[in-house]
């Protein structure tokens, strides 16, 4: 299964980093265009209005960035894999045997524990918006606020945070190695 994978790998590694960085642009930056400029626009709109604008618009932006999730994690296992940070961190008992290639092979863990919060995050807000969706459906307005203000006001800014941490983190990774 690594053979395969390092093989695979090396195969398509521009494809693969062209893709994974591409993912990253369309999830991190699709939540700042949702938050920064449609958000606003959609504030002068009256409640009656701007509830279904907003989960609406949600709705599209969770399913343009489905794939591209998945996409990530998929494309972040082969990199770690095929560059082999820890093969040149820690021997087959897992001893350190290079403290620099160790510290940069803790920036991987740390990568794929902010791809699951976010990840995590991200199904919390389907959950909220499905909520909603129904509360409109409903009449209920003030029930569909309470699930669309939360992702406006934390969720989706905080996604945004750990994005741009990650995007960070993939620089430093990005010159770590050869
Ligand atoms: C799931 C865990 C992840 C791992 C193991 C991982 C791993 C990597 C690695 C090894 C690189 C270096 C590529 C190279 O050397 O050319 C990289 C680059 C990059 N990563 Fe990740 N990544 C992960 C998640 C993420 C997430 C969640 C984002 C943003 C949402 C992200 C955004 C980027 C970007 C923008 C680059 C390009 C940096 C550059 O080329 O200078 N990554 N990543």
């Amino acid at each position: 299964m690594k053979a395969w994978m390092v093989e695979f790998f090396w195969s398509y590694t521009e494809f693969l980093v062209f893709i994974h960085v591409l993912s990253a642009v369309v999830w991190v930056g699709g939540m700042i265009a949702m938050r920064f400029a449609a958000h606003y626009s959609f504030q002068e709109l009256e409640p009656a209005q701007r509830l279904p604008r907003t989960a609406q618009a949600l709705g599209n932006l969770f399913k343009i960035v489905a794939p591209f999730i998945v996409i990530l994690i998929v494309t972040a296992v082969l990199m770690a894999v095929g560059w082999g940070f820890r093969a040149a961190a820690v021997d087959a008992d897992g001893n350190v045997i290079d403290a620099a290639a160790f510290t940069v092979y803790q920036f991987v863990h740390l990568k794929e524990a902010i791809w699951l919060v976010m990840a995590l995050n991200y199904g919390y807000m389907v959950w909220r918006l499905v909520k909603a969706k129904k509360s409109i459906a409903l009449g209920d307005m003030p029930a569909a606020k309470v699930m669309l203000g939360m992702i406006g006001k934390y969720l989706v800014p905080l996604n945004i945070l750990l994005g741009v941490t990650a995007i960070y983190l993939g620089v430093v990774l990005r010159y770590s190695h050869a």
